[in-house]
């Protein structure tokens, strides 16, 4: 930690902020000389602060502070921390590494950042581009095992919990967050680093927006019943309901009704009578089902694989059978095991809402992204290098379903 004179001021304001920080946001400062600002808006677990040559991300969930110093001031030269609350990085990073254990690295391509991407611990990834780069000798992998390998990046980063926590190293969190939004806008906390605010508040707009107008269509569309959804997990011999809270949101948001509470807070053993007997008759109740059970081999998961599952002779009440409207997550997957579902599903939330409603309100001229349809044999899309079909160093533009 670097005690210099020059530099104790912003240790001292680093303090204070800690413990008052909430008094400098985006929004209300006054001598804020940065144009280019992000103002987080939905997200819950993290915020931004600007000052003239800096700025600080703080995480609302660890308290942890990442100093962004730009490159071109004096203070670059001059100041490092890495203490057990603060680090410092130099902005805008030249280059990075991605922890891809569940990484959503379509952020990064949303906002024409793979150029600066040379690292990541495994190839794989739910991206054509990032695989692109990955062939052409662009992006090294790196062995996990190795941590000190990621000290020759200006930033490595992270979205597991359960780190080390190497001076370089950034925690991305998007996951905690309790709505597809929220989820959505930590496009804003990835921008800070490359000085790219504009661009992602320009994604998370487009990103809100048709989220927003689709939910309003959605709410418009609603017939005399809203269609009943169940989440549903097959683990270990037992059978439970999702409990988190962006699925159950995302229900609602397509005009349909989550399973009641009292049926989804307990699991269901398939080899104890009474509970199978309970399982079949929620499911009775049930329109939509989408089976979010993980399997090695997603191919040779199909509709008989889940009615075995759920030990059922006869299935002549289940109206999403009779109405063929079962569905996975895995539609989009590379090499059998890495799902786009945890990569573009979480920046481009809209895309999933109107996967959702198609599904919901069927019309038959939407294909969905990430759901496939088991009732109907619908199968696995493959994503390779190939499937990168634009110039991977420019921005991606979100994909902006027709609303309306
Ligand atoms: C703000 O963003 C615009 C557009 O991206 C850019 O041209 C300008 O240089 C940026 N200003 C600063 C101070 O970073
Ligand atoms: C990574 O390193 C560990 C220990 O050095 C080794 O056991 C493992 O096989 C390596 N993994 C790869 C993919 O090279
Ligand atoms: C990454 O950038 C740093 C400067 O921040 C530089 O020293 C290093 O050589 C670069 N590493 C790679 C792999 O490009
Ligand atoms: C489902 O998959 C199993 C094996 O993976 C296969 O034997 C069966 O024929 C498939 N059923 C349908 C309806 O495709
Ligand atoms: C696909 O995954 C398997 C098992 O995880 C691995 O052995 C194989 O190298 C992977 N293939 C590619 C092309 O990455
Ligand atoms: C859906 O996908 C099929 C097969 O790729 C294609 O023929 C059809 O035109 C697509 N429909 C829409 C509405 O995009």
């Amino acid at each position: 930690m670097g005690f210099h004179d020059s530099s104790s001021w912003l240790l001292l304001f680093l303090a204070w902020f800690l413990s008052y920080g909430c008094l400098l946001a985006a929004d209300g400062a006054t001598t804020v000389m940065v144009s280019n600002i992000s103002k987080v808006e939905d997200a819950q677990n993290f915020h931004i602060y600007y000052g003239q040559t800096f700025k600080v991300i703080k995480n609302a969930m660890d308290g942890k502070s990442y100093l962004l110093i730009q490159s071109n001031s004096k203070m670059a030269a001059r100041t490092k921390y890495c203490t057990s609350r603060i680090k410092s990085f130099i902005i805008p990073l030249s280059n990075y590494s991605v922890d891809t254990d569940f990484f959503p690295v379509s952020f990064f391509e949303l906002l024409g950042l793979l150029g600066n991407m040379k690292g990541m611990t495994s190839n794989s990834v739910a991206s054509g581009c990032v695989l692109k780069l990955f062939e052409e000798g662009q992006i090294d992998v790196i062995n996990k095992t190795e941590p000190q390998q990621f000290a020759q990046f200006a930033a490595h980063f992270v979205s597991n919990k359960d780190q080390p926590e190497s001076c370089n190293f950034a925690k991305f969190s998007p996951l905690d967050e309790e709505t597809p939004l929220q989820r959505a806008e930590w496009i804003k906390f990835l921008g800070a680093f490359a000085n790219l605010e504009n661009r992602a508040n320009q994604v998370y707009k487009m990103v809100k927006d048709n989220y927003l107008c689709l939910t309003k269509v959605a709410t418009n569309k609603e017939n005399r019943f809203k269609p009943i959804v169940a989440w549903m997990l097959y683990d270990n011999g037992k059978w439970s309901f999702t409990k988190e809270g962006y699925k159950l949101k995302f229900v609602v948001d397509a005009g349909g009704e989550n399973i009641d509470g009292s049926m989804s807070k307990i699991s269901y053993d398939v080899s104890n009578p009474d509970d199978l007997e309970s399982l079949h008759a929620i499911l009775c109740t049930v329109d939509v089902v989408i089976d979010e059970t993980y399997v090695s081999d997603p191919v040779g998961y199909n509709q008989s694989t889940f009615l075995q599952n759920i030990n059922v002779e006869d299935d002549s009440c289940f109206a999403f059978v009779t109405k063929q409207s079962l569905w996975r997550y895995d539609k989009r997957v590379q090499n059998l095991t890495t799902l786009d579902w945890f990569n573009s599903a979480i920046s481009q939330p809209q895309l999933v809402l109107a996967d959702l409603i198609e599904i919901f309100f069927p019309t038959g001229n939407y294909n969905t992204t990430f759901f496939r349809n088991i009732a109907k044999g619908e199968g696995i899309i493959s994503i390779g290098a190939t499937m990168c079909d634009r110039d991977s160093l420019i921005p991606l533009e979100p994909t902006v379903p027709t609303c309306g």
